[in-house]
Formats: structure tokens, sequence, C-alpha cells
């Protein structure tokens, strides 16, 4: 693990005031799925805005490619080939879709239309309602927009807080076959999951965090077939 091309080591932080993780360890490699679960309020989020480098971290470190990035803000960890999608307001809800994909390739400079067609091949449906507010879109669409604008910057790891959010288990079913695409296109897809048995079912490495701590680490399917982590966070 210590290898891996990204790796959130023994992140201890918070928002300045009581530090919310303790020591969370979090790693993905290029090609796979790393997934976090836990219970609301675990630091999920926390952990993602960490290696993301939206918080301070008070000990440990944040590692790309081998090198300590720690000290890097989100725009420059953007440049360095780290996309990121939020839990909320993830997109611009009232500019187009084709808008929204434009402004994700703010950091571009060179010619961006090949990258935005991958997108619409990922995504068709984001290619007929291109012309469309992002606001009028249906929540799994939305979400379609969100990822398909993370991807404008080419990355090398893909960042999901929640992705499924609040869509139906048959767009959920979907949006995890895409997840499984970008994947297989060799981007380290890192994602934190309330479908968790769904999600870990997907995921070559699953994380259950909670109260600020690393509880369960293992393969999905280790995961999966653990009694306890069955009992205490999959509902048996
Ligand atoms: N901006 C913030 N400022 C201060 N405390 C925060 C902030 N965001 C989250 N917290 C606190 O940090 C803790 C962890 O929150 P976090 O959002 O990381 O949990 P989560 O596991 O993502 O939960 P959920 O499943 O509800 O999304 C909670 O106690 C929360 O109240
Ligand atoms: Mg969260």
């Amino acid at each position: 693990m210590t290898g891996s091309y990204l790796i959130g080591d023994e992140m201890t932080g918070g928002y300045g005031g009581a530090d919310i993780l303790h020591g969370v360890t979090i790693a993905v490699d290029k090609g796979e799925i790393a997934v976090i679960v836990g219970p609301n309020g675990a630091g999920k989020s926390t952990a993602m805005k960490a290696m993301f480098g939206m918080l301070p971290l008070r000990a440990g470190q944040v590692r790309l490619g081998g090198r300590d990035i720690t000290a890097l803000t989100p725009q420059e960890r953007v440049r360095e080939g780290m996309a990121f999608v939020p839990q909320t307001n993830n997109v611009f809800a009232s500019m187009t879709v084709e808008e929204n994909l434009e402004m994700g390739a703010f950091i571009r400079d060179d010619d961006f239309s090949a990258t935005m067609e991958q997108v619409f091949e990922l995504f068709p449906v984001l290619r007929e309602k291109r012309r469309q507010p992002a606001g009028e879109l249906s929540g799994g669409q939305r979400q379609q927009v969100a990822v398909g604008r993370a991807l404008m910057t080419r990355p090398s790891v893909l960042m999901l807080d929640e992705p499924t959010a609040g869509v139906s288990p048959i767009v959920m079913d979907e949006l995890f076959d895409r997840i499984i695409e970008i994947a297989r296109a060799g981007i380290a897809v890192l994602m934190v999951e309330q479908n968790a048995r769904q999600a870990l079912n997907i995921a070559d490495r699953g994380y259950v965090l909670v109260q600020g701590r690393n509880r369960y680490t293992g393969t999905g399917a280790e995961l999966l077939a653990d009694p306890e982590v069955r009992r205490s966070f999959l509902g048996g």
C-alpha cells in the first residue's frame, strides 16, 4: 500500500476545532476502484477533502505517484491529475450541460473537444441535453454532468463523494457500470458511497470509517464476506 498511486497516509486533522480524522489511511492505484463507507458523520467526506487539499493536516501525508503533495493547494492537485466531485453543489445549475463541461476544462489551454466527445460517448444523454441548463436535469443526469466535468481535465485520479446519492437503483447500477469503465481506462477511482453493499461489490479495496478512524480495510470481497462488517454496516 505504501507504493499505491494515491495515498492519504495516517491523516489527522479537522476544520480548526477538534480533530475529525485520527490517523486515517486511504489508498488507491490506477485502474482500481477504492470505496469508503461508514455511518453518517464518520469523516468520509472529510477524508476526501483532506486528500484533495481542502483541509490542513496536523499529521500524516498525502502522496501522489510517490511524491509528497501534502502542501499543495486543490488547484495545484488538479494540475497534478486529481479531480474531485464533491457531495453537494457539484454542478452549475443555471449553466448548460456543455458549459459545465467547458468549465471542467478550465485548466486546459489545448483543444478539449475530443475529451468532451469521450464524455458524450460515456454519457450519451448529456449529448442530447447539452444545451439544457444542468439544473433542469434529473438527479442521475446531474451526477453524470458532475462526473463528466471532472473528466474534462483528463485526470489520473477521480474522487467521487456519493455519486449515487438520491438516484434510483437502476440509475445507480448504470452509474457504477460507467465508473467501472472509467477505472478500466486506467484511472484511479476513489469514492464514498452510502450504497455500501453495491459499492463494495465493484471495489478492489474497501475502507470502513467510523468516528474518524479506519475500522475495517480489505478488498471489497473480503469486507462483504466479513460477518462483523455485514452485521454492523451492511444490514446483515
Ligand atoms: N465544514 C465543517 N466544519 C466543521 N465541522 C465539519 C465540517 N464538515 C463536517 N464537519 C464535521 O466533521 C465530522 C465528519 O463529517 P463528514 O462530513 O466528513 O462525515 P461523512 O462521513 O461524510 O458523513 P455523511 O455520510 O453524512 O456524508 C462531523 O462531525 C461533521 O459535523
Ligand atoms: Mg459525506
